[in-house]
């Protein structure tokens, strides 16, 4: 069993998720972290994608995991090659042609070999010049987002991918689907979910974050595995859509409404503020 610490860093270094991510969770923080326990054992967050949370919370003992594979790898490079990642995107500038010629390094069969902070510097940078941030593959797993037009945009922080690197030296990183936190969850531990939605409508929303998408099968292993971790003594909290199938999905836990704003939708009518809750079980 798990011995219960204080989760926070006393020291905590003040920095920002390094990629922009659908349903990035920044703008939720203040309603996030005051249902967030003041003492737990491990932190797990099985759904990483930006990390807005841990950046946020910084917990001494922490395992990280999601299923995209390169932004696993670009995590590990964060925490453990930020040096090179930092010197291999300064060579990057915001340029169409640039652009299109970084993200078709996949498509060819030497894409494997490259270096991972390579790869992470590519990722990095797709991420801060293609439209809205947003991270989709085709079905071949080959990034397909189109250009984006910005204003000058930052492509290397270099001082908060420092402090990135910083605030991730104790995690442990794992390429995972979200049922095996069973198996790592301790008594006494915590873990917060920050799953694809299913859609508000059937035609609306962005699901396909890797090459497979999140169906509502998967919505109900997950309330599955929140079960589990209840029955074996894990406190969870879980960022779900606002909408009637999931609140009765998770009947028997806390659900609360919480107000949000969407940014990535393909209609912009529909990116205003939605209704999100947080769902908990308790002790
Ligand atoms: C809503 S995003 C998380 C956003 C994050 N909380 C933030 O602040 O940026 C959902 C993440 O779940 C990941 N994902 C999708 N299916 C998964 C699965 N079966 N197991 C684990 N992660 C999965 C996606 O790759 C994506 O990064």
């Amino acid at each position: 069993m798990t011995a219960l610490v204080a989760p926070i860093q006393e020291e905590k270094i003040s920095c920002k998720p390094f990629v922009k991510w659908a349903g990035g969770k920044t703008q939720l923080l203040p309603e996030i972290l005051k249902r967030i326990p003041e003492e737990f054992g491990t932190y797990h967050e099985p759904f990483l994608g930006g990390g807005a949370v841990f950046f946020a919370l910084q917990p001494k003992q922490a395992v990280l995991s999601d299923l995209n594979e390169e932004l696993v790898s670009c995590y590990s490079v964060v925490r453990d090659n930020v040096e090179e990642l930092v010197s291999w995107l300064k060579q990057y500038s915001y340029d169409q042609e640039e652009f299109y010629r970084i993200r078709a390094l996949d498509r060819s069969p030497e894409y494997a070999l490259l270096p991972n902070y390579v790869k992470a510097a590519r990722l990095i940078y797709l991420n801060k010049t293609c439209f809205n941030g947003l991270y989709r593959v085709n079905r071949s797993g080959h990034f397909n987002t189109p250009f984006g037009r910005y204003n000058n945009p930052t492509i290397v922080d270099e001082a908060n991918l420092t402090k990135c690197s910083q605030a991730l030296q104790g995690a442990v990183l794992e390429l995972n689907s979200f049922e095996s936190v069973v198996e790592r969850a301790q008594t006494g531990d915590f873990v917060y979910f920050d799953p694809p939605y299913p859609p508000l409508s059937s035609s609306a929303d962005f699901t396909s974050y890797t090459d497979k998408s999140f169906s509502w099968d998967d919505q109900v292993k997950l309330r599955d595995v929140c079960l589990a971790l209840d029955k074996k003594g894990v406190r969870f909290l879980l960022s779900n859509a606002g909408i009637d199938s999931v609140r009765e999905l998770y009947e028997g836990f806390q659900v609360s409404e919480v107000v949000a704003k969407r940014a990535i939708n393909s209609r912009a009518d529909r990116r205003g503020e939605v209704f999100e809750f947080l769902i908990s079980n308790s002790f």
